[in-house]
């Protein structure tokens, strides 16, 4: 399998910080409850002017220019997202033409909840073998404010906006390299979409999401270090979908890991879906505390039902 591997990355959070103190003034919650329940202490809610493309384009940006590539050299643009504001112009071409990114490519949107991202990855992956191409430029975008319900405390207190974006290069074999995939419909997470009248917002059976979810990470895990001959202990990091610590801490009990490898930031963004992994990788990168050469993983888990696990390598200094 042709490897991908991570060249650089860029992120982009939203003008309004909310905290458990505000929504314990809107509605009957918390800071404890959250904070216990969830490990989630503040999270950042799109302004007027902002939305899912907004942030994906100011992400995207920041991660070509610190490509070194010139737009001309991206072989397609995929965009994660359950939140786009249009339904067309998709994100991904939003971003095409805010970066002139060459006309003759494909640019779409994908929709798999909050394991967006690495179907995206999959995607660009596809397409950059099929079409031709060496490099994608991959977004996980999200504005999830505007599709809760602020007055449901079981949901509202969890999700945030943001974006993440990576540009990846289509590598050799020989490079450490895992993707795995997987759905099961099941409507335990539910959110509306504009053909349904009165369209319904983000509702989820938060007991039935935990144990798919504790279930799903380390099988994920577990799949893509046996498809690449690892170990945990080969992983400098792996990057959980950021949904609840509760559930990363329940795997690495599971997985008599080392907690340490598992990053959490869930507490400052919250649950931000598609945006969750690749913001993630943005902070590690830009904290470097990923280093160049290192092998990280990614999971994640979410709305379909759907799953996925990658392992890669992260190598900014390819030039
Ligand atoms: N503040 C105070 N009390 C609350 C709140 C709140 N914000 N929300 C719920 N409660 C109450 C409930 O009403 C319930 O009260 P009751 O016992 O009197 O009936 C009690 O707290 C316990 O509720 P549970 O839902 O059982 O709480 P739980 O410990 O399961 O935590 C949570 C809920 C945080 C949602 C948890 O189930 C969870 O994290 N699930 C997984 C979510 C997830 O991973 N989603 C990822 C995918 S999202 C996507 O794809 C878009």
């Amino acid at each position: 399998m042709n490897s991908l591997q991570l060249i650089a990355t860029g992120g982009a959070l939203p003008g309004r910080t909310v905290t458990n103190q505000d929504l314990s003034r809107t509605v009957d919650t918390s800071d404890e409850w959250i904070t216990t329940r969830t490990g989630i202490r503040t999270r950042h809610y799109c302004t007027e002017e902002e939305n899912a493309a907004t942030l994906a384009i100011r992400a995207a940006r920041q991660a070509l220019e610190r490509s070194g590539l010139q737009p001309e050299q991206i072989g397609c643009c995929v965009c994660a997202t359950l939140s786009a504001p249009d339904a067309t112009p998709s994100v991904a071409c939003q971003v095409q033409a805010a970066l002139g990114l060459p006309e003759d490519r494909p640019a779409l949107d994908v929709n798999a909840a909050c394991s967006g991202f690495l179907y995206a990855t999959a995607v660009a992956r596809g397409l950059l073998t099929t079409m031709g191409g060496q490099y994608g430029l991959v977004i996980g975008c999200e504005a999830l404010s505007r599709l809760m319900d602020p007055a449901d405390r079981s949901t509202c207190v969890l999700f945030g906006d943001g974006a993440g974006a990576a540009v990846y290069r289509l590598g050799a074999e020989t490079t450490p390299f895992a993707l795995t995939l997987g759905a099961r419909g099941n409507a335990a997470i539910h959110a509306g979409g504009p053909s349904r009248t009165g369209s319904a917002p983000i509702s989820m059976d938060g007991r039935a999401v935990f144990r798919f979810a504790v279930e799903a990470l380390p099988r994920c895990l577990y799949t893509v270090l046996e498809d690449t001959g690892m170990t945990l202990e080969d992983l400098a990091w792996v990057v959980c979908h950021q949904a609840n610590s509760r559930i990363i801490d329940h795997c690495v009990r599971a997985l008599h890991a080392d907690g340490e490898k598992f990053y959490k930031n869930m507490d400052r963004h919250g649950n931000t879906s598609a945006a969750s992994i690749p913001v993630a990788l943005n902070e590690l990168a830009e904290t470097g505390k990923l280093q160049p050469g290192q092998t990280i993983a990614c999971i994640g888990f979410g709305g379909g039902l759907t799953w996925g696990g990658m392992i890669l390598q992260y190598d900014p200094l390819w030039q």
